[in-house]
């Protein structure tokens, strides 16, 4: 949902097409978050002047623009500070084109150049105030208003510092964003902010870095030119914020654009704004809480450079799906004791007698997040046996669903960073409930709201479609259930035959991975379809759905998931014999069900494909096409079921010549609502 990425280099010089290549690299990383349309801001090389360069399309259009644009000798002088501010766009307010791409800027001679992610809810209330004092206005985005109104800001009190000029706009606007601005008024200087959109800031020095926090501050500048450092009450110690000699900044959307210059990170919270001057980085609130930290850490992130490259994959998405049986084993590494059956769940250990006290589990994500609590729903009623409720965060918040303070809360969101599901864990926390994180991204704001939770360890996943994240969240939540179960007499046969079952995962997920040809043949037969029904029911109904979103978003063929039990009610009506369906019937307690629902479909001459166990030669003798999967545990078949439907909507994805890893009118981490 639109990436953003800022690069300062003080005392550490670098030359302007060297910059050039870090903004572009660092987009590149980003650019799963946004497609629409890209763009850079960069001194002229006299610097008094800011370039910029923008672009409808990806990044890779930019990046050529780029060499055709700075060919001259002097962007290969080296400079000893130079900032740099780039950004990839999935469009909001206003059509993907070049004047709506940003940096957006506040006058034509680029004083101040702004890339934004976000939306910002008032921005007409303030371009009309602008207009009023005779700003016009040259694209239709919101982010144009933030521009001008810093520009206005500067004109009107020209004693502010840049980053006071910036905390008085963002005092105005409402909404969620985080920005990066660049002035040719305050050269050598950015500053960056965030409210609900994620920032961080990457720190790269020659030496090892002396402090592992930085301070908050507040209030205005001094003389001095240094922000005032405002102790809490309890603080007995004064720091200072972070100044070193030769270092370089990083601000990112998120960590994969800074991972390969840096592992040395500082995640913003809401309202922080990060200004860097004569080097030094400092870290300011628009408003001072009580409930305010007293610093920002300074985080060493653990990701690896070739987790975020495709290696020798076509797409990411493609890796993605045949990462899935070390992504598996990672989510339950130290986690999960096989020898003594036992399941630790560190993030939440000591909250269970709390959860096991609770009057009902809510599960709310939005997507593929959202099906894997569907999926796991019905084993956790069995081994908690408490009422299970799952919700799609956006229709949560829309019906003001009563909570209470013994609910306990589950937020399931890959990125950490879906507005939605951050907004529904927002309402859920004001009334007092529980709250409990399931998510991928270190650091995320989910991750950082939630009382608790489990971090499900899947490893990056760029590929817009989510692949890998999915089986590790159902993973992550089928351990829970076995945590919450541990002392049930009654449940532990059922346990061990789990704890069993998710054992042998890996190594059948790597059999299913073994269909990938079948179902590629399987993806000529189906690609130049108009639509595709998938039916199944129990446990594998959320793989049905789960299936269909995927070959929707990726294919932009029509089709839907559809619970067998619902066929006669409606859905039937589509079946004919030019109808594709795809069928699940696994011998599961559900299987008779599928097997009537499989013969309602047959005797309306559709030929279905179906998904069935290995050697189950009665059940497939009901079709002339099939894909059999190992048999496991009734409950953890979704995952071996979800793979091949992930491997054929990739499959008809490259039949029909669609950008795997960036489907169109989507973006990954989707942070407006
Ligand atoms: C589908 C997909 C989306 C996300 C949804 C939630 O492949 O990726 O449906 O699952 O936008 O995102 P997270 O999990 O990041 O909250």
């Amino acid at each position: 949902m639109c990436g953003i990425f800022a690069y300062l280099n003080y005392l550490t010089p670098k030359s302007r097409l060297e910059v050039l290549d870090l903004l572009v690299t660092g987009l590149k990383r980003l650019e799963y978050r946004g497609y629409d349309s890209t763009g850079v801001a960069i001194d002229s090389p006299d610097s008094k002047n800011i370039v910029m360069v923008k672009r409808t399309g990806k990044v890779k259009v930019l990046e050529d623009a780029i060499q055709e644009h700075f060919t001259g000798g002097e962007y290969s002088e080296p400079v000893a500070t130079h900032i740099g501010i780039a950004h990839t766009r999935w469009a909001t307010h206003g059509e993907p084109c070049e004047r709506n791409s940003h940096p957006q800027r506040s006058d034509e001679g680029n004083g101040f150049v702004v890339v934004h992610n976000g939306i910002i809810t008032n921005y007409n209330d303030v371009k009309t105030f602008l207009r009023k004092r005779g700003y016009e206005f040259e694209s239709e985005t919101d982010t144009e208003v933030f521009a001008k109104l810093v520009h206005h800001l500067w004109k009107t009190h020209p004693t502010y510092s840049f980053r006071e000029l910036v905390e008085q706009a963002i005092l105005q606007l409402e909404g969620a964003f985080a920005v990066a601005v660049k002035s040719k008024h305050f050269p050598g200087e950015c500053v960056a902010a965030r409210r609900s959109s994620p920032l961080l800031v990457g720190i790269k020095t020659k030496t090892r870095l002396a402090t592992d926090h930085i301070p908050i501050l507040y209030g205005k500048d001094t003389d001095s030119g240094k922000p005032q450092v405002l102790p809490r009450s309890d603080s007995t110690s004064e720091f200072m914020p972070l100044e070193e000699k030769e270092v370089e900044y990083f601000f990112a959307s998120d960590a994969s654009a800074v991972i390969e210059h840096t592992n040395r990170v500082i995640y913003l919270e809401d309202d922080d704004v990060a200004a860097v001057r004569d080097g030094t980085l400092s870290i300011h609130r628009l408003k001072k809480s009580l409930d305010d930290p007293h610093a920002r850490e300074i985080t060493t992130l653990k990701m690896e450079i070739q987790q975020i490259m495709k290696g020798n994959y076509d797409y990411f998405m493609q890796k993605e799906i045949f990462e899935q049986p070390d992504s598996v084993v990672n989510t339950m590494r130290g986690r999960v004791r096989f020898d003594g059956n036992a399941i630790v769940l560190g993030g939440i250990k000591d909250y269970i007698p709390e959860i096991k006290r609770c009057r009902r589990l809510m599960l709310i994500g939005c997507g593929t997040s959202y099906h894997s609590a569907v999926a796991t729903r019905q084993l956790l009623e069995e081994l908690t046996e408490l009422p299970v409720m799952v919700e799609l965060a956006s229709d949560f918040l829309d019906r003001n669903t009563p909570i209470f303070r013994d609910d306990v809360c589950f937020f399931i969101s890959q990125s950490g960073e879906t507005a939605d599901t951050l907004m529904a864990l927002r309402y859920c926390k004001q009334r007092g409930a529980l709250i409990v994180g399931i998510t991928n991204t270190v650091g995320s704001s989910i991750c950082r709201e939630s009382h608790c939770g489990v971090h499900i360890n899947a490893g990056p996943e760029i590929g817009v479609a989510s692949t890998k994240a999915y089986t590790s969240q159902f993973i992550s939540l089928v351990m829970f259930a076995l945590v919450m179960s541990e002392d049930r007499l009654s449940l532990q046969q059922r346990r061990l035959e789990i704890l069993q079952a998710l054992s042998n995962l890996a190594d059948q997920i790597r059999k299913v991975l073994k269909l990938d040809s079948k179902v590629q043949e399987l993806a000529k037969d189906l690609y130049q379809h108009k639509s595709l029904l998938i039916m199944g029911r129990g446990y594998n109904f959320a793989t049905c759905l789960e299936g269909a979103l995927k070959v929707k978003e990726l294919t932009y063929m029509h089709s839907e998931g559809i619970m067998a039990g619902e066929l006669k009610h409606g859905p039937l009506a589509l079946v004919d014999d030019s109808m594709p369906v795809l069928m699940i019937v696994l011998r599961d307690p559900v299987y008779v069900k599928c097997m009537n629902a499989l013969q309602q479909v047959t005797s309306r001459k559709g030929c279905p494909v179906i998904i069935c166990e290995e050697g189950d030669e009665e059940t497939k003798a009901f079709s002339s096409r099939s894909l059999e999967i190992p048999r496991t545990v009734d409950c953890l078949q979704g995952i071996l079921t979800v793979i091949p439907m992930q491997l054929l909507s990739y499959h008809i994805a490259v039949l029909r010549g669609c950008d795997v890893d960036c489907p169109r009118n989507l973006a990954k981490s989707v942070t407006v609502e």
